[in-house]
């Protein structure tokens, strides 16, 4: 008894390598933190040119840290930045991407069947001590994982990072009621080699962060669409009255309209389905102003407009 007692709890994986599907803005962060940290990795994606963006995207936020790191010598900032792309891989062969892999991370485009169909195939390409993660935002890990086998779901869970990935410390483990304990380990234990905090949390519709900061941040639009107060004066209260960073009409910008409203979207079709019980139907109501936003194409920052203007 004690022997399983001890290889439950004690037994993990050394994740040395991983393959990261999907070089966007995600799966590049998450690519360039896991390889500063020692693990050799593999990018991915489409097409050569993705690839190509997802470089760039990587040497930019290296260089930031170079010269932060090395503020004296250009020779060690560049040792340090070929340091970190020597551990990469650009790929666009997924088949080729998975060999002997340990961990696949999961960052591509948030599509339930786009994603269930990229798994499926990998659980029969990967070996079976290849653990699988997804870094979905919004959609739920049980029923990604249902793509896969029994056994690879017990290998399966959530890591959900946040961006930008090389900044935000924080990173949510998520783990389905199929995840076994060695999986659930080895992930907290890449989180922390990869210098992140983690944070566990059932499989739930937001997991932490999105569940609270969504429902607040339209609470904050439909204030500002019955006239209660200014955009500007909603953002000033909470930076100066609650210690918030940003308000929520800058986080909204930064976040994107777009997907703010997707993840409420996801969230209301399985309220009216009655499949999700913790959410309210007030709560995952639509807001009028933030459609017609996104309608504008005002998206936020990324699109030059959303609450605010940005040049
Ligand atoms: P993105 O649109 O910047 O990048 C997605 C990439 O995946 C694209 O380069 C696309 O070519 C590639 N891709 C699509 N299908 C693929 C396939 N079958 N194989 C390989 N590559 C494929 O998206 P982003 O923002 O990086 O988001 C990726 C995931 O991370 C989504 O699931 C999203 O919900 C999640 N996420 C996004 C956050 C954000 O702030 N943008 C935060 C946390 C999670």
């Amino acid at each position: 008894a004690t022997r399983r007692h001890l290889s439950s709890s004690s037994t993990r994986m050394a994740v040395n390598n991983m393959t990261v599907f999907g070089g966007g803005l995600m799966g590049a962060g998450i690519a360039q933190v896991a390889s500063q940290h020692g693990i050799k990795v593999t990018l991915c994606d489409l097409t050569d040119q993705a690839l190509a963006t997802s470089k760039t995207m990587i040497q930019k936020s290296l260089s930031r840290i170079a010269n932060k790191k090395h503020p004296d010598s250009k020779d060690e900032q560049q040792a340090f930045i070929s340091g970190v792309l020597d551990n990469v891989t650009f790929s666009t062969d997924p088949q080729a991407s998975v060999k002997d892999v340990d961990l696949v991370v999961e960052a591509i485009v948030e599509n339930i069947k786009v994603k269930k169909e990229l798994f499926h195939m990998l659980d029969g390409e990967c070996d079976a001590k290849t653990i699988f993660a997804s870094n979905t935002s919004s959609l739920s890990i049980s029923e990604i994982a249902s793509a896969t086998t029994p056994a690879r779901r017990a290998k399966f869970g959530g890591l959900h990072f946040f961006n930008p990935v090389p900044q935000m410390k924080l990173v949510e483990v998520i783990r389905t009621e199929e995840t076994s304990d060695e999986t659930f380990q080895t992930l907290l234990d890449v989180c922390k080699r990869m210098q992140k905090r983690a944070v566990s949390c059932k499989d739930t519709p937001g997991f932490i962060v999105n569940r609270l900061l969504v429902p607040y941040m339209f609470e904050a639009v439909r204030m500002l669409e019955r006239e209660d107060a200014t955009a500007e004066d909603i953002d000033a209260a909470m930076k100066l009255g609650a210690g918030y960073p940003m308000g929520p009409f800058e986080l909204l910008d930064f976040v994107g309209l777009d997907t703010a409203q997707h993840i409420m979207d996801g969230w209301r079709l399985k309220v009216e389905s009655g499949e999700e019980k913790s959410l309210s139907s007030d709560l995952v109501a639509p807001s009028g102003l933030l459609s017609q936003k996104v309608k504008e194409g005002k998206l936020g920052r990324k699109s030059g407009e959303g609450f605010y203007k940005y040049n």
